[in-house]
């Protein structure tokens, strides 16, 4: 046993020796590098504008060619191909003074070419291994094309699906959301960022943008310290714990200072207390916008943000203009500069492009790795595993593949929304659309007929400002009466009918705000009158974020969300319908009835009034017009299969100091289909010092149980889940009672109670 240990000793020293020794060589080169610097050179390097400008061949004539072989670059983004990123690269290494390479980013968010789920659907896997493999794989695509830098994982908490952004993250806890933006950074950084198949991953944006009022984006945000940190903070620091090489700031202001200028936030918190080594970024014209934000002209906020921390400007140039002057009217320090423009040189030696500047540029791992065949496989089966199984009324699903199935909606035949929004690399002319997915899958077993029903909405104002970037979904200019008489045509041909309907893909994203959650009137009366037909319906839904669907749940008998489930969705989702693959989907977020009971999430807290028993009660903390109930709740989601939990097993209930405490159920799955469980685990800190949530995640296990199979789930519980942030804001736990629950949804678990002091 000595033996052991001190051979673990000795090799612990080694790698903690062969790390530093290799610190030592990046802070000797970057050292000697930044002596030779100019101040303007050094200002360079913290500028990074958008490439949007470049075509090859006339590259070396645009202005930001110009500034590059001036060394006022530090980077580029908004770039693609290999052809054209060694061209760029090219004018910095062979054209400018110090030969410094740039680093390339672009928003390589859910995938490259091979695009898998918008990222609130791939949060609904809840498998963690599955999370991080897509990453990995969208680093290899990426890498091969030249990028070595991505703006994700985007891990901003939300409660407010209004806010069009919850589709860039992984919903509403903040548990899950951690391991989700562990899982990511790993994906895409692996363990070596100068590997040529590894990128530099930019957790974002920090801090609290989801908080947005109103769900309006880049609206102010504003709340309590603790809220902040036991509720939103902890993605963030997760991501930096698992080593994230960059931050990116967010739009939003904190404590009446816009993130991008706020020392607090950036300095305070991120940088001396949670230790990240990394550069930190502004997100696009972060600093130019805090000029509208009221806090100061260009000069003003260029030094501001400079001196809270932020090192690298992406597209206002305040910085690489501005900083000069402040320098010399004392408002900025010679020091901050020197340390931002070490950490974007560090970043750089980390990525090896100091060695190979064109590590990153391979034709050949271009044309092997992108969209290839295996990719495109586990997308498929990465897609489907992100479904969401909603309602499955009588078993209408998995569907046979035999008869006449009528394919109906403006999203069956729309093969440019697929990827669902932020699939900027994705290339549409490759899409497949779900109509031509379906019948591939069905070959010559079933008649699959089409119509598209309805346009996404009545008003084609909304559905051209829902439909940029190409995503077109070919409005029908012809009356609604007529697209809908046509589509109940073909239903009335058909043994089954499937809905394709819901939002088109830039219906969410960025700037896709919007105030009324329900599928649009005029598909919510093509499903209607498809109802009608008395023929069994399914709704294969479409969407971005939570929408209102207490009508959809009442009425229609079986409904399939589908997110927008990447390249690969309309395999996928012909794969679920016909029962290939069993879906195992979880909800990350809450879907509220309404809008009005927006923010509506589980993890809330009790209040003095709680509603216990049956809505109404006056005098209680409830509506006249509907209950708290959501439609769905936090971690729901169905199988084809079926599960039942024992009561929960407990190794003790009086537990005392840093003991484990394991709490255990069996599952069965009593079906004759084999299918995947998320069994999640709750705790609920009764009495505290502050109040504490009705209950908040703190595990969850992905089994996968045979038919007839039953697994005993256990949890280990120690003080560290009882932890949180205090009202001085101390990380601890205290004595007391404590529910323990587990479950397959947050509303549906099985309880027990324990007693831990210290
Ligand atoms: C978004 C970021 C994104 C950046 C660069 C901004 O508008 O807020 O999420 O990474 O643009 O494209």
């Amino acid at each position: 046993m000595k033996k052991f240990y001190f051979t673990l000793l000795a090799g612990l020293m080694l790698v903690s020796s062969i790390v530093s020794a290799q610190d030592a060589k990046m802070k000797t080169f970057i050292d000697q590098l930044m002596k030779k610097m100019t101040l303007e050179e050094k200002l360079g390097q913290l500028n990074l504008p958008s490439a949007n400008d470049f075509v090859t061949g006339a590259a070396a004539s645009t202005d930001v060619a110009k500034k590059i072989i001036a060394g006022k670059v530090g980077g580029l983004f908004n770039i693609k191909s290999v052809a054209k990123i060694k061209e760029v690269q090219k004018l910095a290494v062979e054209q400018s003074r110090l030969k410094i390479p740039l680093i390339f980013g672009m928003d390589v968010i859910h995938g490259y070419e091979t695009v898998f789920p918008i990222p609130l659907g791939l949060s609904c896997s809840w498998d963690m291994d599955l999370i991080e493999r897509s990453a990995r794989i969208a680093a290899n695509e990426a890498s091969s094309d030249g990028i070595n830098w991505t703006f994700s994982p985007m891990v901003d908490i939300a409660r407010d699906p209004r806010w069009g952004r919850v589709s860039e993250g992984n919903g509403e806890d903040p548990y899950l959301g951690g391991q989700i933006a562990k899982a990511m950074v790993n994906g895409y950084q692996g363990n070596d960022l100068s590997k040529n198949n590894t990128i530099m991953s930019c957790v974002k944006h920090y801090a609290l943008y989801g908080a947005a009022e109103a769900g309006r984006d880049y609206n102010t945000t504003d709340m309590s310290r603790q809220r902040m940190f036991n509720e939103y903070l902890y993605p963030y620091k997760a991501a930096v714990e698992a080593g994230v090489g960059s931050v990116m700031a967010s739009f939003n202001e904190i404590d009446g200072i816009p993130a991008t200028a706020n020392k607090w936030l950036l300095t305070d918190l991120l940088k001396k207390q949670w230790g990240f080594k990394g550069f930190l970024v502004s997100d696009y014209t972060g600093i130019s916008e805090m000029i509208a934000h009221g806090i100061g002209d260009i000069q003003t906020v260029s030094a501001k943000a400079l001196m809270a921390g932020l090192d690298m400007d992406m597209v206002s140039e305040g910085l690489l203009n501005n900083t000069a002057k402040s320098l010399k009217d004392g408002t900025v320090s010679m020091s901050r500069i020197d340390d931002a423009c070490k950490k974007i040189l560090e970043a750089k030696y980390k990525l090896g492009l100091f060695e190979d500047p064109f590590r990153y540029c391979d034709e050949n791992r271009a044309k092997i790795e992108v969209f290839s065949a295996s990719n495109r496989k586990e997308a498929r089966s990465i897609a489907a595993q992100s479904f969401v199984l909603l309602k499955n009324q009588n078993n209408a699903l998995p569907l046979k593949k035999a008869g006449t199935i009528a394919l109906i909606g403006p999203l069956a035949d729309a093969k440019e929304n697929m990827g669902g929004t932020w699939s900027v690399a994705a290339n549409l002319s490759k899409a497949v659309s779900f109509l031509t997915g379906l019948k591939e899958v069905v070959g010559d077993k079933a008649n699959i007929l089409y119509a598209k029903g309805a346009n996404l909405d009545a008003d084609a104002a909304l559905e051209e400002r829902s439909t940029m970037f190409g995503k077109s979904l070919h409005r029908d200019n012809r009356s609604a009466e007529v697209i809908l008489n046509e589509a109940l045509e073909v239903a009335n041909k058909a043994d089954v009918i499937v809905a394709a309907i819901g939002e088109s893909a830039e219906m969410s994203g960025e700037s896709s705000s919007r105030t009324n959650l329900g599928i649009p009137a005029v598909q919510q009366d093509l499903l209607k009158a498809l109802l009608k037909t008395g023929k069994p319906v399914v709704l294969v839904l479409f969407t971005g974020r939570p929408l209102t669907l207490g009508w959809e749940n009442a009425n229609v008998p079986a409904i399939l969300n589908v997110w927008f489930g990447g390249s690969e969705a309309p395999y996928a989702i012909a794969d679920v319908l016909f029962g290939e693959a069993n879906p195992s989907g979880k909800l990350s977020t809450t879907f509220p009835q309404n809008v009005g009971q927006i923010p509506l999430f589980y993890n809330h807290k009790n209040t003095g009034r709680p509603l216990n028993g049956p809505w109404f009660q006056k005098f209680q903390s409830n509506y006249l017009d509907v209950s708290n109930e959501p439609v769905y709740p936090f971690g729901f989601g169905l199988s084809y299969a079926n599960f039942n939990y024992s009561e929960i097993e407990l190794s003790n209930t009086n537990l005392k100091g840093n003991q484990t405490l394991s709490a255990s159920v069996t599952v069965t799955n009593n079906s004759n289909v084999a299918g995947k469980e998320v069994v999640q685990l709750y705790i609920r800190d009764i009495v505290g010092s502050s109040t504490r949530p009705v209950k908040e995640l703190k595990g969850f296990q992905k089994v996968n149980l045979k038919a007839g199979e039953s697994k005993k789930v256990s949890f280990n519980i120690t003080p560290e889940e009882l932890k949180f942030y205090n009202y001085d804001l101390k990380y601890d736990w205290e004595s007391g009672d404590f529910n323990i629950m587990i479950g397959t949804n947050s509303r549906d678990v099985k309880t027990a109670k324990v007693n831990w002091v210290k």
